[in-house]
């Protein structure tokens, strides 16, 4: 378990949208301007960190002659920006994580605990402990934490992806303070880190951009999700479905979001309406079926919908726990397989993912507030998520995708 720093009193900008207007570098990326224009933007914003970022990426994607610029760059500039270049060229490949280090932008999850791999009871104990502790520094909430084996039991429950309770459905989320029900809300931070910058970017540039959450479970989710979606752009439309009218909340119509009562499997919307489609541990509800075959026939189902409704350049971007044969059984790597053959079977690339691992937020006053749709991260104007002080699990097994519509 690792604690970074951290402040006493939680960021009172978290929350908000600081600019809607996409910066300008970002406009050249977009319109795939070439190699010696962003180099121009690179010498221009040397003292940004987060327009560097945006700059080097754009030239790591262009092959040799992206290398061979940055190159360039490493040779004949002597300040910090040649000193940039060659940090890139030194790693073999970079991560985006480690591109932020390289262009000097601070640790945006400095707050970050995980279990070991195969915990024990005294592992969870302890990390609710620790968690409790933070809660209590940071919000003065004093918290229950697992005593005996009943309530780590409860606990253990929750890990596994077997939830005991829904929260959710009894209206009780906020009285959670640590965070114990996956709502939309509790792993935006995989969403945003899923979408990157640059996505962020491509969708607040597109006037009242299209977004579905497909299943809700109770209000929560839905109105998380439609607050996530004004952060990134604040005329985008949320739509969400849900296909049991008893999963359904008193929110329709609320933050011009769409809610209809519909099966993923059968969307109700028109070819090409969507801008993004997400779900959020929607596929073990019904995915339970121990069959692969049948695992197989619905997910390629799932994902022919969801090809079929998206957008030219459309994403789906999903935040899930093991299903099927891995449900419960602590492994991941077989559903891993089969979303990726299943995306590029019907008409998908892969553009980002956590492969076995999410990220949630550990307190509950963290997540977004799905009444007043204040909190969570706050989007800086270069589309970089920022998490504050706030403590976030790295959760593990789970899976995170973003599939890009080819
Ligand atoms: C486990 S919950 C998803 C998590 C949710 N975001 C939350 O707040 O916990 C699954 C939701 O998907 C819905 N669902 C299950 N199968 C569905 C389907 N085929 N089409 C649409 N919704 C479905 C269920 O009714 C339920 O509300």
């Amino acid at each position: 378990m690792v604690f970074g720093e951290h402040k006493q009193s939680p960021n009172p900008d978290m929350g908000g949208t600081e600019n809607q207007d996409v910066p300008g570098i970002y406009k050249l990326i977009e319109q795939d301007i070439g190699v010696s224009e962003i180099v121009g933007e690179i010498f221009k914003n040397y003292h940004n960190p987060e327009a560097l970022y945006l700059g080097f990426n754009y030239l790591l994607q262009k092959g040799s002659d992206g290398e061979a610029t940055i190159r360039f760059i490493a040779q004949n500039d002597k300040g910090s920006l040649g000193e940039i270049a060659t940090k890139i060229l030194e790693s073999k490949s970079v991560a985006p994580g480690e591109l932020e280090q390289i262009v000097g932008m601070p640790d945006r999850m400095k707050n970050m605990m995980a279990l070991p791999e195969n915990y024990s009871h005294e592992d969870v104990v302890n990390f609710y402990l620790e968690a409790a502790r933070y809660c209590k520094e940071k919000y003065g909430d004093e918290v229950d934490v697992p005593k005996d084996s009943s309530e780590l039991n409860f606990y253990l429950d929750t890990f596994s992806g077997h939830g005991i309770v829904a929260p959710q459905l009894s209206g009780e989320v906020e009285q959670e303070s640590l965070v114990v029900s996956n709502t939309f809300g509790t792993a935006e931070l995989t969403y945003l880190e899923l979408n990157g910058p640059e996505e962020i970017l491509r969708l607040r540039d597109i006037e009242k951009p299209d977004l579905l959450l497909l299943g809700s479970m109770g209000s929560y989710s839905a109105r998380e999700f439609s607050a996530y979606c004004k952060k990134i752009n604040s005329t985008a439309k949320p739509h969400v479905i849900d296909r049991y009218c008893d999963m359904v909340g008193d929110f329709a119509g609320e933050r011009d979001m769409e809610f209809k009562i519909a099966d993923a499997l059968d969307l109700p919307h028109e070819d090409g309406s969507m801008d993004q489609v997400y779900t959020n541990y929607l596929l073990h509800s019904f995915i339970h079926d121990n069959r692969k075959e049948i695992n197989r026939e619905i997910l390629s189902k799932l994902f022919a919908e969801i090809n079929r409704v998206l957008k030219e350049k459309g994403s789906f971007v999903l935040a899930e726990h093991p299903y099927g044969l891995n449900i419960g059984s602590g492994g991941s790597k077989e559903n891993i397989k089969e979303l990726i053959a299943v995306a590029l079977q019907n008409g998908f690339d892969i553009s980002n993912s956590t492969e076995g691992f999410a990220y949630s937020y550990v307190i509950r006053q963290d997540v977004i507030d799905f009444k007043t749709g204040q909190g969570g991260a706050q989007i800086d104007e270069y589309g970089f998520a920022k998490y504050g002080d706030s403590l976030i699990e790295k959760l593990s097994p789970s899976m995170g995708f973003r599939f890009q519509k080819k």
